[in-house]
């Protein structure tokens, strides 16, 4: 099962993707995750995202195209993949494409989550990501069991720092212009579903996810 997510910040993606990664059993592939993990580590790869992440400005393709297709050719990924973040430009998912042609594969369904931009923006502001596993909680309506402590690991809480709400907003325009065109790109070649990512909990959402993909 090969899977693309596609969504503005903040509609649910990592949220679904974790739960959809466990349930088929296949690897998430998070570009931005990938690339928060270069910046903790402080690699040089890292410190070019990282100028272009903090403005909530999308990092060049180049870049975005060399850690994915490094990540694509690894073992776990020979029988699927879920992709979250990637691809976001047209150009993205042209090489995307093409990287897939050259090994016969195909991406069987791209989830297109929809959430409106003043439920983007508050769920951004209270997201908090754990610093040891990466599990997402938001204050008010995904709140930890005890303030500021992962529910599954214990790790400590913190707030991504392209989350504040100047950021959100660029990000979301960001989004708009250069990703939004992705829905057409894929709507052409009949695989993609439209989820709506505020229709209730993230148990809601992940329902209508699976009888879209089948049990
Ligand atoms: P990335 O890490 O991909 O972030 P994003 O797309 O901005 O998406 P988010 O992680 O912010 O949101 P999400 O949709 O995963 O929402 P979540 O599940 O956490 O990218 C970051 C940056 O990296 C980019 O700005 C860019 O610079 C760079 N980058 C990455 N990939 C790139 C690429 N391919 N090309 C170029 N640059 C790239 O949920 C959000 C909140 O809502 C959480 O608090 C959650 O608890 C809550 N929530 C979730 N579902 C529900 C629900 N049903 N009801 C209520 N609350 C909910
Ligand atoms: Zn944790």
């Amino acid at each position: 099962l090969r899977l693309i997510l596609l969504g503005p910040p903040g509609a649910g993606k990592g949220t679904q993707a974790a739960r959809i990664a466990q349930k088929y059993g296949i690897p998430h592939i998070s570009t931005g995750d990938i690339f928060r993990k270069n910046i903790k580590e402080g690699t040089e790869f890292g410190k070019k995202a990282q100028e272009y992440m903090n403005k909530g400005e999308l990092v060049p393709d180049n870049l975005v195209l060399e850690i994915a297709e490094a990540r694509l050719i690894e073992e776990d990924c020979k029988n699927g993949f879920l992709l979250d973040g990637f691809p976001r430009t047209v150009y993205q998912a042209e090489q995307l494409d093409k990287f897939l042609q050259e090994r016969n594969l195909t991406i069987d369904k791209v989830l297109d989550i929809n959430v409106d931009k003043e439920i983007l923006k508050t769920r951004l502001v209270g997201r908090r990501v754990c610093r040891n596993c990466g599990a997402t909680y938001h204050v008010i309506n995904m709140p930890p069991q005890k303030d500021g402590i992962c529910d599954v690991c214990g790790g400590e809480l913190y707030q991504r720092s392209d989350d504040s709400a100047a950021t959100v907003e660029n990000r979301i325009e960001v989004y708009n212009a250069q990703t939004k065109p992705l829905v057409e790109y894929y709507e052409s070649t009949d695989r993609l579903a439209h989820i709506d990512g505020a229709i209730g909990s993230s148990d809601v959402v992940f329902n209508n996810i699976v009888s879209v993909l089948g049990a």
